[in-house]
């Protein structure tokens, strides 16, 4: 997977004739990344199974994990799958937006069985992005779109970050900008029975047990409970996003810091500044003002401004738990994970 010959990745500009060119590309079966408000994507036509494989060579991903299927609208979204009332009032309510909705394929899906990892179900989401929305509209069939990263790596947020890892690999990416949300969807499975929380992310627990009616409190789950695959193999991981270690920058991390070693990096959130400031190598607020939502959006371009220092440990200091802290911790905790 790592052998192939480096073909020319364009950057286009994210205006009509760069989406009209992103479109032109994905209708080809080729691989462009494209913002979304989360994370940037790297889309393949889901429809088209060697287009799907360009993912996961262009990723080095594991061909096992299921990929999230991109649609400009609720309506076509809809025709992929069987929404159950859960999944319906959900769609209405954050769509277009941050969530991912896994529920059973509709037996006229057409995304395909590489992009479902051969699964019953299919993960739907419609992005808040319009540029995003424009460039679905026009390729008129569903995008699969994993983060547009080296499997295992930080989630990018800017093209920059795209090219950083996937520059020679991929045909192009779409530049939008930077990302608003800058933490990815959140997911949620809707497979009969109560719904349940699959990835934390952009749309908080308590807005979607608003939006239910009920306090939400899915878990995350492992593979088998899911659905069975139709090969029915049996213990494999269901995503990247259920693996322990994932959205791992190169050095290690240190959690809830109270101090900074000497030669550390720091990444901090609030006024509090920590013991032993000063010695560090390199320091981010992710918001000085203790915003959540500004944290999210910072949260993967400060870790790779730090990885960047050539320090060997990042600390982390106390970020809350509340809110969009769920899906911030959830992500430093992956990439605290021993690898
Ligand atoms: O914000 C996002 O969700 C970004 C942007 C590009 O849309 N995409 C993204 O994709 O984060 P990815 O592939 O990195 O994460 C997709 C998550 C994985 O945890 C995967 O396991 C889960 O969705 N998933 C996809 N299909 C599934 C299915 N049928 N059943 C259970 N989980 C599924
Ligand atoms: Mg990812």
């Amino acid at each position: 997977m790592n052998d192939r010959p480096p073909i020319p990745t364009r950057r286009l500009a994210g205006d009509a004739a760069g989406v009209a060119e992103a479109a032109r590309l994905l209708r080809d079966g080729a691989c462009v990344a494209f913002p979304t408000e989360t994370v940037y994507g790297l889309g393949a036509d889901a429809t088209d199974p060697a287009a799907v494989a360009g993912i996961f060579a262009a990723k080095t991903r594991p061909r096992l994990n299921p990929l999230i299927a991109h649609l400009p609208a609720r309506a076509a979204a809809q025709a992929q799958g069987a929404f159950d009332v859960h999944a319906l009032r959900l769609a209405e309510a954050f769509w277009p937006g941050p969530l991912t909705l896994v529920v059973p394929a509709s037996a006229g899906t057409t995304v395909c069985d590489l992009a479902r990892a051969g699964l019953p179900s299919v993960a739907l989401r419609v992005p808040g992005s319009g540029l995003a929305r424009d460039l679905l509209g026009i390729v008129g069939r569903p995008v699969a779109g994993p983060s547009a990263n080296r499997s295992g790596r930080v989630s990018p947020t800017r093209a920059g970050h795209v090219l950083a890892d996937l520059d020679g690999r991929i045909a192009a990416v779409l530049d939008g900008g930077d990302t608003s949300v800058g933490i990815e969807s959140t997911v949620i499975a809707c497979l009969g029975g109560p719904p349940r929380l699959l990835r934390p992310g952009g749309i908080t627990r308590a807005a979607i047990g608003a939006v239910l009616g009920f306090a939400f409190d899915g878990q995350e789950l492992g593979g088998q409970e899911l659905g069975r695959p139709k090969d029915a193999e049996a213990a494999r991981p269901l995503g990247p996003g259920l693996l322990a270690s994932h959205y791992a920058p190169r050095a290690r991390l240190r959690l809830d810091a109270a101090a900074i070693e000497a030669g550390e990096a720091a990444l901090l959130f609030g006024p509090a500044e920590p013991l032993g400031l000063d010695a560090a190598r390199a320091v981010v607020n992710l918001s000085v003002g203790g915003d959540l939502a500004e944290a999210a959006a910072r949260l993967f371009g400060a870790l790779r401004d730090l990885d960047a220092s050539g320090a060997a440990m990042i600390a982390v200091a106390p970020i809350p738990s509340s809110g969009l802290g769920e899906a911030i911790l959830d992500r430093l905790a992956r990439a605290a994970a021993p690898r």
